[in-house]
């Protein structure tokens, strides 16, 4: 069965063929980041341009590339929920339209749900029930998977997700957008323990992931030591500091790279425990990762080394996977159309879940 995928929740445009769930046929990813970096984060209305200029000619190159029809494709499958409400809206009605026109069934998907199939996809041997730490731009949490379309949210981050995170403290820190890559590389030159960023915790010990105290920890250290703040200062700092900033200093690139460092192990550290903390809970040894912050080559590592003290099995989905991407949509849709739950063409888009 060759589904098409359609993707445009958020920043990229993409489509994708996938066969029977696993096999991906071809995949394009056309990303707007250059489009948003000059305004530090996305922007939804130039988001909803791009998809709308760039969704048709993407479709029509999957095709020509691998000398496919329109017609050879079995079933469309199109993000739904959730996402920017302009930005979901493109990528379905284009769906919607390609589905009545070719008379092809249809189906509506969950972005999140999307994400965690990435590992799926790529790992056979991925046990169900496993849990799974998804973690992206705008999601992070913990997932109780019991099969490729259940699951139950064991915890999800109280404030930000940690690729915002990781996003607001890149613009603090001037490193530009998307932010992850750019601490990533930044910390390669730092000393993860140059400065010690808090770790938030439960009082008691509870399952607990937050990320905004983090952001306003590292904002606080670059006040306090006088650095000159780049950008994307968030309003509350700006009433409290007031004129009392005397932003003396411009950041040097160690300072930079160690400040980097010392945030992204704090990070890393708050997703590893809360990750781990779950396995043992639920009693479970498998565990998934993905979404766009697992790119990140450090947290992959200490997932792996931690996880393995524990006797747990660590599933990363490939890193062409984490990052948002049509193949994930087609393929988990194939788990519905095995079993015939298709969407009528009345299905509109939610921009929460
Ligand atoms: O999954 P994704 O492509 O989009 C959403 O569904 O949100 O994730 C994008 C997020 C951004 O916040 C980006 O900064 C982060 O993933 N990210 C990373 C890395 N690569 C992307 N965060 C940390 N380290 C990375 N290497
Ligand atoms: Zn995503």
């Amino acid at each position: 069965m060759l589904i098409l995928g359609i993707e445009s929740s958020c920043d990229e445009s993409a489509v994708a063929l996938v066969r029977n769930g696993k096999e991906v046929v071809a995949s394009l990813v056309a990303s707007q980041i250059e489009l948003h970096a000059p305004y530090g984060g996305v922007v939804p209305e130039v988001a909803c341009r791009a998809h709308m200029e760039w969704l048709l000619p993407l479709l029509t190159e999957l095709l020509a590339q691998h000398a496919l029809k329109l017609q050879d494709i079995d079933v469309i499958a199109t993000t739904a929920r959730p996402g920017l409400m302009s930005s979901l809206l493109v990528g379905l009605s284009t769906g919607k339209a390609l589905a009545w026109a070719l008379q092809k069934p249809f189906i509506g998907v969950d972005h999140i749900q999307g994400h965690l199939y990435a590992p799926v996809m790529a790992h056979p041997k991925l046990p169900f029930p496993h849990i799974a730490l998804v973690v992206s731009g705008g999601h992070s949490e913990l997932c109780l998977c019991t099969s490729p379309i259940e699951q139950e949210r064991i915890v999800a981050t109280l404030d930000d997700a940690a690729g915002e995170c990781f996003d607001k403290v890149s613009a603090l820190l001037g490193l530009g957008y998307p932010g992850g890559p750019a601490i990533e590389k930044a910390a390669l030159k730092g000393d993860p323990k140059a400065i010690h960023f808090p770790r938030s915790r439960n009082r008691h010990g509870a399952l607990q992931m937050s990320f905004s105290g983090l952001k306003t920890a590292v904002l606080y250290y670059l006040q306090r030591s006088g650095y000159a703040i780049q950008a994307g200062r968030p309003r509350l700092a700006q009433k409290k500091s007031g004129h009392n900033t005397q932003a003396t200093r411009e950041l040097s690139e160690q300072a930079r790279a160690d400040i980097a460092a010392s945030f992204q192990e704090a990070a890393l550290d708050i997703l590893v425990r809360a990750a781990l903390q779950a396995c043992v809970e639920k009693n479970i040894a498998d565990l998934s990762l993905t979404g766009g912050v697992a790119c990140n080559s450090r947290l992959r590592q200490k997932l792996e080394e931690e996880a393995s003290k524990k006797g747990i099995s660590l599933y990363p989905a490939p890193r062409e996977l984490c990052t948002d991407n049509a193949a994930f949509i087609a393929g988990l849709a194939y788990e519905y159309a095995r079993l015939k739950r298709y969407d009528t063409l009345e299905l509109t888009a939610q921009p929460r879940r």
